[in-house]
């Protein structure tokens, strides 16, 4: 007969198991380990800082051997990048990007759990003369893969900056630039489409609130706060709580135009800076804890109002402040954690 301290025990058991079911239905919180500072922690050191905040997902820019090894055995997924650069040669030759696969891939898996090649950054907001090569240099890379049988393991992808984007507001009305849509953008849904990717999306509310100077994108909108005036889409009703939001469903609108409607979405980049020039309005240690700390939450729970229930993993930018960044005193404070390993503001991560 069951007493009642086991029946107690067995409640507690079966809500451990929801807790654990339901926590698989939510988007993940990653990392952007950047390394443009001369004054970082070894790899090592990162790898073992991310196991202690229980972050499963990091992203670098680059394939950097030393990173890669860091993180072997850890359980931890790497998204690695073929630097801009590079893209040309690849787009060429079936033989160079299987060495690429080979030499900054091959070589390092299952230790490392390589999950995402991102083949360059933001190149279509970048220089054109790179852009016809691009879903070209995606397939040959994903040949590559396929010779290593590696094609189910890890996806190929590449991050679009909001500049994608012809208009975004209101988000139904969300399109891609006329210069990149048919050329560009087609192709390369058709490549995740085909090899079951995901659409990387780098989504800045911080950049939009500074960009339109405090005029009418309210702070706490921006923010991700609870308070926020939503925002409503005249033309389908749905009401947005917050900028990001409204930034992922433009960009989903924008491939509805082109007749993708469902193609998961990923956020490699988003973040908010803890201090910038006097001119970088919002950027301070308490709004960069609220937008992170709120992202946190945000991520964790809900999809958006296009998709909602949907999983949006998501790339904080950036674990550590980079102190080689050109550009205004922002582009230096992104991080979450000081160089020495002391965070700039308290953040719970998980
Ligand atoms: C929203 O709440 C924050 C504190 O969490 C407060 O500083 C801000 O003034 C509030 N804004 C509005 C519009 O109520
Ligand atoms: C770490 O670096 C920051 C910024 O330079 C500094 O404010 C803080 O005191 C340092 N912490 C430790 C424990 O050295």
């Amino acid at each position: 007969m069951m007493n009642s301290k086991c029946f107690i025990w067995l409640m507690l058991w079966q809500l451990l198991l929801l807790c654990l079911l339901l926590h698989c239905a939510e988007g993940k919180i990653g990392v952007n380990y950047g390394r443009v500072a001369d004054n970082l922690p070894k790899p090592m050191e990162v790898s073992r800082l991310l196991q202690t905040l229980s972050i499963e997902n990091v992203k670098i820019f680059d394939a950097n051997r030393q990173v890669l090894h860091a993180f072997a055995y850890t359980g931890i997924s790497v998204t690695i990048c073929v630097p801009n650069e590079e893209i040309i040669s690849l787009a060429v030759s079936a033989q160079a990007a299987c060495t690429w696969i080979y030499n900054n891939v091959k070589q390092f898996v299952p230790a490392t759990k390589i999950t995402y090649i991102m083949v360059g950054n933001e190149i279509l907001g970048g220089d054109p003369t790179i852009w016809s090569a691009l879903v070209p240099a995606m397939w040959q890379l994903y040949t590559g893969l396929r010779y290593y049988n590696l094609e189910n393991k890890i996806k190929i992808s590449t991050p679009h900056s909001l500049a994608v984007l012809a208009t975004s507001f209101p988000p139904s009305a969300g399109t891609f630039q006329p210069n990149i849509a048919t050329s560009v953008m087609a192709p390369l849904l058709r490549f995740l489409k085909l090899t079951q990717s995901d659409f990387m999306l780098n989504a800045y509310p911080y950049l939009a609130y500074l960009g339109d100077g405090g005029k009418h994108i309210a702070l706490e909108f921006a923010l991700i706060e609870p308070n926020a005036t939503k925002v409503v889409d005249p033309n389908t009703g749905l009401e947005y709580s917050c900028l990001l939001d409204l930034m992922i469903d433009a960009t989903i609108y924008a491939m509805k135009a082109l007749n993708y409607d469902d193609i998961p979405l990923i956020i490699t980049e988003t973040g908010w800076p803890s201090q910038g020039d006097p001119s970088e309005i919002g950027a301070s240690i308490p709004n960069a804890a609220i937008y992170n700390n709120n992202l946190v939450k945000h991520v964790t729970t809900l999809g958006t109002p296009l998709r909602p229930g949907a999983e949006f993993d998501t790339y904080i930018f950036a674990l550590f402040n980079e102190d080689l960044k050109p550009g205004p005193a922002s582009e230096r404070n992104w991080g979450l954690f000081y160089p020495n390993l002391t965070q700039v503001y308290a953040i719970s991560l998980n």
